[in-house]
């Protein structure tokens, strides 16, 4: 029977909050995953594309309910990248077949408009066949409108939770979902290709908050997708919340294939911590992109968003064979691209 409704839902990109509630807590999910598989072929046939991601700085200055780098964690040690060591990162990663690199970090006010404009624009001189992502948080929309004529083209900033009174529940009073999504309508409309996103299983969450995520991103219409499980982190006040779901983030990746044919959707690293095969699993049901580290080996360790993070002890190199691998086990191939979106 959900044979049927699974390949309407193929055909149409589209379905009933109903419809939508039983998919993303189904427990058979094979055809559903077959579907994604089938459409991401149609789209990328088997790329998978590589982003190298620099995490510059781990300090920031929000209280994120569920982040170990929320401001008022003191139990991590901060650190941050000179610009120096982040040129240094991105052409280790060029060496290693990257043509895209995300800067991430928390919101870090030390990093001036103006410097991360310097580093923009030194990125693209030194490689300028990659594409620079940016993924350093809210800041205004003049510093988006500099960073773009510095010459970012994409930018990613999950929404969280497109509930106002859960997004109220994951962060102090100070952070609003209304200025979030200000943010990303901004970003859209000077030119950035926009990334947005969820967490999984964040507390409080209820498939009503799912289907209101799916449903702000059908608005939204984001190039890439990046969700993940919700993973505790030991130092922040929700440390001994249980971890989200495996199941329901994979089924919620073939549905995101499914509506999002075009998108560009990584298999993320909570999926690899919260399961050995996470990433595997994930490219098996409609994933895209992988987003190895590139961030130096000594700093990794810091970067805790969540507890027992992968890849913090290996040396770039290493994560990128290990993913080459892990990509080809089930049957896909890493490509050595600028990775853009296919409309
Ligand atoms: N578990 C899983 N994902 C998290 N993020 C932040 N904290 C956690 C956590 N404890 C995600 C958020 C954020 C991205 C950088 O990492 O969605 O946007
Ligand atoms: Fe800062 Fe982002 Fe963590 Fe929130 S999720 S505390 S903004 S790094
Ligand atoms: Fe980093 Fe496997 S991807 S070690």
């Amino acid at each position: 029977m959900f044979e049927c409704i699974i390949d309407k839902f193929y055909e149409t990109r589209d379905a009933s909050d109903e419809v939508l509630k039983c998919l993303i807590d189904l427990s058979d999910s094979e055809h559903l995953y077959e579907c994604a598989m089938r459409r991401r072929r149609e789209f990328y046939q088997d790329d998978v594309y590589t982003r190298g991601l620099i995490e510059f700085t781990n300090y920031c200055k929000n209280n994120c309910y569920y982040c170990g780098l929320r401001a008022q964690n003191h139990n991590v040690e901060r650190y941050r990248l000179t610009p120096e060591e982040i040129y240094e990162c991105a052409d280790e990663g060029y060496a290693l077949g990257y043509r895209t690199f995300v800067l991430q970090g928390g919101e870090d006010r030390y990093f001036s408009d103006d410097m991360i404009c310097e580093i923009v624009r030194r990125l693209h001189s030194d490689h300028p066949d990659c594409a620079v992502t940016l993924s350093i948080g809210e800041r205004e929309r003049e510093s988006y409108q500099a960073f773009y004529d510095a010459g970012a083209r994409r930018y990613l900033l999950r929404h969280e939770t497109a509930n106002d009174a859960h997004y109220g529940k994951l962060h102090p009073e100070t952070m609003s979902l209304e200025h979030r999504k200000q943010c990303l309508w901004d970003l859209k409309d000077i030119g950035f290709q926009v990334g947005s996103g969820f967490m999984v299983g964040s507390p409080f969450q209820t498939l009503d908050d799912l289907v209101a995520d799916l449903r702000f991103l059908q608005e939204l219409q984001p190039d890439m997708i990046g969700i993940g499980p919700f993973l505790p982190q030991a130092d922040t006040p929700f440390g001994d919340r249980p971890a989200g779901s495996l199941k329901r983030t994979l089924n919620l990746v073939a549905i995101l294939r499914l509506m999002f044919p075009y998108a560009l959707i990584p298999s993320t690293t909570a999926l690899g911590t919260i399961d050995p095969k996470g990433r595997e699993l994930g490219l098996k049901a409609g994933a895209n992109v992988v987003m190895p580290n590139l961030s130096p080996t000594r700093f990794r360790k810091l970067y805790a968003i969540y507890d027992n993070k992968i890849c913090t002890g290996d040396e770039s190199a290493q994560c990128r064979h290990c993913l080459e691998k892990r990509v080809e086990t089930v049957g896909l191939r890493l490509v050595i691209d600028r990775g853009d979106v296919r409309r």
